[in-house]
């Protein structure tokens, strides 16, 4: 039988760094579900789509082939993974990861890639809709503050410009978005074990989901 490890939260809680550590340790496939609704709204963004034209963008969606390669996705071949964390991608994916359309389309791709392999994916439905049968389902989170701080560190160290105020309001915002949209919004699911991060280190929050997952995987 397939592990499958789902790891839902709102934005910049850390989802990822935890995630692709985990993968490594129970050598789980990392699928960051996040990079294939940033990367379908920077395709669409680069050809002028907007996100009320749905059919156009599920049809750019369909003509993507994504493939995730340790913590780095390549679309069309193409290494897209520094190109999407753009604060312009990131302030835009929300409105295209709303549409209903869009979400079935990459909802199947990734059960199906679930099937396939032993996976870990985050997002913000995966314990409520793409894994909703698995019995390892963590909700992380932290304070808006200290994300914002996180978010900042972040792209200071990639030497992009970063300003806490203005990170911190477009987090709030994208939150609400994601948690108040119509279809699979940002919800903790019932049965995922939550974990606030914002007094935790990495390596606390990878202890506390190690476990979790060593006793309840048998
Ligand atoms: O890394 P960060 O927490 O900033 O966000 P992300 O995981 O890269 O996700 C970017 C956006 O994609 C989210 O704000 C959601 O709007 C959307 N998303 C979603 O709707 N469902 C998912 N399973 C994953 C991401």
């Amino acid at each position: 039988m397939n592990i499958s490890v789902a790891i839902d939260g709102p934005a910049a809680a850390g989802k990822s760094t935890i995630a692709n550590i985990i993968a490594q340790k129970f050598n789980l496939m990392y699928i960051n579900t996040g990079f294939m609704y940033r990367a379908v709204a920077y395709i669409c963004m680069e050809k002028s789509i907007p996100y009320t034209d749905t059919s156009s963008v599920c049809k750019v969606a369909k003509s993507l082939e994504m493939r995730f390669k340790n913590d780095r996705i390549l679309v069309n071949g193409r290494d897209l993974t520094e190109s999407i964390k753009k604060p312009s991608v990131s302030n835009n994916v929300s409105n295209y990861a709303a549409i209903p359309e869009l979400r079935k389309l990459l909802v199947d791709m990734q059960q199906k890639m679930a099937l396939k392999c032993n996976v870990i994916m985050d997002g913000r439905d995966i314990g409520t809709v793409v894994l909703k049968d698995t019995p390892l389902k963590f909700f992380l989170t932290a304070s808006a503050g200290e994300r914002a701080r996180r978010r900042c560190r972040e792209l200071k160290e990639k030497n992009i410009p970063a300003e806490y105020d203005k990170i911190l309001n477009d987090i709030i915002k994208r939150d609400y978005m994601d948690s108040h949209r119509e279809i699979s919004p940002l919800v903790k699911s019932e049965d995922a074990l939550e974990i606030d991060s914002s007094n935790l280190s990495i390596s606390e929050v990878v202890e506390v989901i190690s476990k979790y997952i060593i006793e309840n995987s048998r």
